[in-house]
């Protein structure tokens, strides 16, 4: 009876199939760039391969936390995207599977040290600075000061008036507090962080929210990768951007694949397009403009120069550590999140 109901299930799920003409992905992919990617990389990849995937937007934590909450059964293969030193953690936690790309040695050098840094587990694919930006419009409209400064946001004027993201679901948020936390050392990274709380009408779960709300004039400044922000700019929006005086982080967004993947050959397949010139051409070519990890990819003709931008040697290998991302978060928890 059982074997009879078993094989009506199989056979039900095949008559599903066959009439809708849904067939199972060949391949599933987290992706953490912007949506607009996400689907361009699709399309790009099935038009190549012939083959349907799926792919899903999440933001860089949730990813982990899905990959991490999987780890006797994936059902994810790879994770394309999201800030690097959330790959770096799943790899310390042994939920992601070694592989070498077919076109690492045309990384560039941060990218070739990233590779290595990560055990052979999670490749660079672009990088990245974090700023903040503000309306323009609605700046002037206030009669408000602009900021120049990380210590500027701390200003009363700006009381209500800037976002930034969650930094547990949030790579670019996690990103911020790394690198204040570098700039200034912890304690007054987190004496600033309260102090710039005060003035955080929302903390997003994606890191591109505040710099998409601050382009429309939902909120007056939005703290995001600079490049998101010059997206949202030649979309037309008003916003200026800001490189803050005292320096700034960034970050190297990464592909890895998840360990127990149920399509290896294919995500190995997927990883290696995610590094060619072809497959990183997809983000220019959907108005994305990180700098690609491909020495022979073409750079987005705005992507912002991060060699002229003042920058801290950022420490992937520390704040990519699960010990010290965890401790961080449940600071940022404790103090700051349970204020706000
Ligand atoms: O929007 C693209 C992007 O900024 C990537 O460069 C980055 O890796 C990712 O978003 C981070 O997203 P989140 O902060 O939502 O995890």
């Amino acid at each position: 009876m059982r074997g009879i109901t078993a094989f009506s299930a199989v056979a039900a799920l095949w008559l599903a199939s066959a009439s809708t003409g849904i067939a199972a992905p060949s391949l599933t992919v987290l992706c953490g760039v912007d949506e607009t990617w996400c689907a361009a990389m699709k399309t790009a990849y099935e038009a190549k391969t012939g083959l349907e995937i799926s792919v899903t937007r999440k933001s860089t934590g949730d990813i982990l936390n899905q990959i991490r909450a999987e780890k006797t059964a994936p059902t994810v293969d790879v994770w394309w995207g999201g800030t690097g030193d959330t790959h770096l953690q799943a790899g310390s936690e042994n939920l992601l599977e070694p592989y070498q790309p077919a076109h690492e040695r045309d990384m560039l050098p941060w990218a070739q040290n990233f590779f290595a840094m990560s055990g052979g587990r999670s490749a660079g694919i672009y990088a990245g600075a974090l700023g903040f930006a503000y309306n323009a419009d609605l700046l002037r409209e206030l009669k408000l000061p602009a900021p120049t400064c990380w210590k500027d946001l701390t200003d009363v004027a700006y009381r209500g008036r800037i976002q930034s993201g969650n930094p547990n679901s949030s790579g670019t948020a996690f990103t911020t507090l790394a690198t204040l936390v570098q700039l200034f050392g912890e304690d007054e990274a987190f004496r600033y962080l309260a102090a710039l709380n005060r003035n955080i009408e929302r903390y997003t779960p994606s890191g591109a929210a505040p710099i998409k709300a601050a382009a429309r004039g939902e909120t007056l400044i939005g703290i995001s990768f600079m490049h998101d922000a010059v997206t949202q700019k030649q979309a037309g929006f008003p916003l200026v951007i800001v490189a803050p005086c005292e320096g700034t982080g960034y970050e190297i967004g990464a592909v890895s694949i998840v360990k127990g993947a149920r399509h290896i050959e294919e995500a190995k397949r997927f990883v290696d397009f995610a590094l060619s010139p072809e497959g990183q051409g997809t983000g220019a070519a959907s108005g994305q403009n990180q700098v690609p990890s491909n020495a022979k990819s073409t750079l987005p003709l705005a992507a912002p120069d991060i060699s002229m931008i003042k920058m801290v040697d950022y420490d992937f290998a520390t704040f990519g550590s699960p010990d010290e991302r965890s401790r961080l978060l449940r600071r940022f928890d404790a103090e700051i999140a349970a204020t706000n």
